[in-house]
C-alpha cells in the first residue's frame, strides 16, 4: 500500500515534470515563432538586397560560356547559407559541371526532417532587345502600376530559393533554431533538366539524404497574386534531334530536280507524319500509358480560374486547338504533346540558289503525362521516325537529348499538401484551389522514385515572363513569400509528426537528433 501510493506519488511527480518540460517547450516555440516573423517583416531591404546580389550573377546552365558564372552563384550561396547559420555547408560536385549546393541544421530531435529543394541556374537571356533593363543588372520597377522586380531569375528560381532561405534566416537569426530539421539541396541544371540530378541523389541516398520525412519545392508558383493554388503534378519531358539526308552531296536542282528526293521536302513530310488532322500523334502506342482523367482531375479543371478569351488576348494567339474533348487546361495538364521546336535546311541566304539540299535538321520535345517513361517514348518516336524515313528515301539519325524528365503526381492529401493549404489561405486571403502545371520540375518525381518522398510546391511567383525577356516578380508577392515560409516551417514543425505514416523516418528515429548519436 505504501508503496503504491509512493510509486503513484513518484508518477505524479513525473508527469507534472514532464507537463512542465513540454509546456516550457511550446511556450518557447511560440516565442520563438513571434520572433521570427518580427524578424521576416522587419527587414525587407536586407531581404530585397540578397535578390538584387544573387540575381545579378549570369548563371546560365545550357550555355558552356558561364560555367564560371554558375560556380560563383554556387560559391555565394555557400557563403550566404554559412552565414545565416545553416551548417554542413557544402559545394558538392555532380557528373556536370554545375554542383549541387548543399546545406542542413538538424537540431530538432524528436521533430521531422523536410528537404527543401530549389535552383540557382536561370534560362539564356536571348532575344536581348527586348529586354526593358540588362537581364543581370536586377532592379525595383513600376510596370503596370505594381512594383515588381525585373531580371532573369528574379522569380526562378533565384527569389523562390531566397524566400524558403529567408524563412529559415529569420529563425536562425532571432532564436538560434528551428521549429524542425531541414536539409537543402540547391541545384544548378534545373534548367537543363536536371541530367546529373538522379545519380546525385543516388549517390547520397544513404548518407546526406537519409531520414528525410518529406521535400518541399520552393521552384513553382501560385495561381496568381490573388489566388493561391496547390499543385498536385508536373509533366515529364523528353528531347529529339533529328537530322535527314537524302544524298551523298547538294545537287542541281535543274539537271537532277524531280528525279531525286529532297532533304527539306524529306523532313517536312517526316514532321507532318506525327500528328493526324485532329491533332492526335500518330507514332505508334504513343498514348498507350497515360492516364485517363479521374474524378478529382476534372474538377480541379472546371474550378480553376480560367479565362478563354483573356488568355488568347495575353497570349497573342489566333485560337486554340488540339484533339476533340480536350481543352486548353485539359491538354496542358493531361494530354502529352509533341512539338517541332525548330528546324533547318537548305538555302537561306538573300537571293536565290537553284538546290536540292541533302540534309535538313530538326529538333522535337515531347511533354509527358502519367505514367508515360521517356525512354519508351523515346524509342517510339525514334522507331517511327526512322521506318518513316525509310518510306521517303531518307537517312533518319534521331538522336535523344539530355532534357529527359519523368512526370510527377501527388495527392491531394499528403501531409506536406494539408499543411500548406492552411498556410496559403491565411498568406494569400483566399482558399487554395488544386492544379496541374504543364512545366516540368524532374527532382520532384527523382525524389519520389530515389527518396521515396512526397513534395510540396511552395513557392511565389506567377510565372510571369518567365523563361522569356522581363522575367519579373511581383515586389509584395517575394514579401508574402518569406513570411508564408516562417509560418510554413511552424506548423510543420508542430504539426507534421502527427501526420507522417508510421513508418517515416521521424517515427523510426533516424529522422532526427543525428547530431545526438
Ligand atoms: C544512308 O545510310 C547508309 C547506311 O548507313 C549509308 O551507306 C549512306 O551513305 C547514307 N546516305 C546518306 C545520303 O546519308
Ligand atoms: C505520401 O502521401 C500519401 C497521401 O497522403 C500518404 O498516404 C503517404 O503515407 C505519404 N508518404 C510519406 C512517405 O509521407
Amino acid at each position: 500500500m505504501d508503496r503504491n501510493l509512493r510509486n503513484a506519488s513518484l508518477l505524479v511527480v513525473i508527469l507534472a515534470l514532464g507537463w512542465r518540460a513540454s509546456a516550457t517547450s511550446t511556450v518557447a516555440a511560440a516565442a520563438s515563432v513571434a520572433q521570427a516573423r518580427e524578424y521576416a517583416a522587419a527587414n525587407k531591404d536586407a531581404f530585397s538586397r540578397q535578390l538584387l546580389d544573387l540575381a545579378s550573377i549570369a548563371s546560365i546552365s545550357a550555355l558552356p560560356q558561364h560555367n564560371k558564372d554558375i560556380l560563383k552563384a554556387a560559391d555565394w550561396l555557400q557563403q550566404h547559407l554559412t552565414s545565416i547559420g545553416l551548417e554542413n555547408v557544402q559545394v558538392l560536385e555532380t557528373e556536370g559541371p554545375q554542383p549541387v549546393v548543399y546545406a542542413d541544421w538538424l537540431h530538432a530531435p524528436g521533430k521531422p526532417t523536410v528537404l527543401v529543394y530549389g535552383h540557382y541556374d536561370v534560362q539564356p537571356v536571348d532575344p536581348l532587345d527586348l529586354w526593358a533593363s540588362p537581364p543581370f543588372e536586377p532592379q525595383l520597377q513600376q510596370m503596370d502600376d505594381q512594383s515588381y522586380f525585373v531580371g532573369r531569375g528574379v522569380d526562378d528560381d533565384k527569389g523562390g530559393l531566397l524566400q524558403a532561405l529567408q524563412g529559415v534566416e529569420s529563425f536562425l537569426r532571432t532564436s538560434h533554431s528551428l521549429p524542425l530539421n531541414v536539409k537543402f539541396i540547391l541545384e544548378g541544371q534545373e534548367e537543363i533538366g536536371s541530367p546529373n540530378l538522379e545519380a546525385f541523389l543516388i549517390k547520397h541516398k544513404a548518407g546526406l539524404l537519409a531520414g528525410i520525412d518529406m521535400a518541399i519545392s520552393a521552384d513553382g508558383g501560385q495561381v496568381a497574386a490573388d489566388q493561391p493554388g496547390i499543385g498536385t503534378g508536373l509533366r515529364g519531358a523528353v528531347a529529339f534531334e533529328v537530322e535527314v539526308s537524302t544524298a551523298g552531296m547538294d545537287l542541281h536542282s535543274g539537271m537532277k530536280g524531280g528525279s531525286v528526293q529532297n532533304a527539306n521536302h524529306a523532313l517536312v513530310a517526316l514532321l507532318a507524319s506525327l500528328k493526324d488532322a485532329d491533332n492526335r500523334i500518330t507514332v505508334p502506342g504513343f498514348y498507350d500509358d497515360v492516364a485517363t482523367m479521374a474524378a478529382e482531375d476534372k474538377e480541379s479543371v472546371a474550378t480553376f480560374p480560367f479565362d478563354k478569351s483573356a488568355e488568347q488576348q495575353a497570349l497573342g494567339v489566333l485560337g486554340f486547338m488540339g484533339e476533340a474533348g480536350f481543352g486548353p487546361l485539359e491538354h496542358r495538364w493531361y494530354r502529352p504533346t509533341l512539338e517541332v521546336v525548330g528546324m533547318w535546311g537548305g538555302f537561306t541566304g538573300a537571293g536565290m540558289k537553284t538546290v536540292i539540299p541533302r540534309v535538313a535538321n530538326a529538333k522535337l520535345s515531347c511533354r509527358l503525362v502519367p505514367n508515360m517513361s521517356p525512354d519508351d517514348i523515346a524509342s517510339k518516336v525514334k522507331s517511327h521516325l526512322e521506318r518513316k524515313g525509310a518510306e521517303l528515301l531518307a537517312n533518319v539519325t534521331v538522336t535523344v537529348s539530355g532534357f529527359r524528365s519523368y512526370p510527377w503526381t501527388s495527392p491531394r492529401d499528403t501531409p506536406g499538401n494539408v499543411l500548406s493549404a492552411g498556410v496559403l489561405e491565411q498568406a494569400m486571403g483566399k482558399k487554395p484551389v488544386y492544379y496541374r502545371d504543364g512545366g516540368t520540375i524532374p527532382a520532384l518525381a527523382y525524389f519520389q522514385q530515389v527518396l521515396g518522398l512526397n513534395s510540396t510546391i511552395f513557392a511565389f511567383g506567377v510565372g510571369d515572363h518567365i523563361h522569356a525577356p522581363n522575367e519579373r516578380l511581383l515586389e509584395h508577392l517575394f514579401h508574402t513569400g518569406r513570411k508564408a515560409w516562417v509560418e510554413y516551417l511552424a506548423v510543420l514543425g508542430d504539426k507534421l509528426v502527427g501526420l507522417l505514416p508510421p513508418d517515416a523516418p521521424v517515427h523510426a528515429g533516424s529522422g532526427v537528433g543525428r547530431d545526438e548519436l
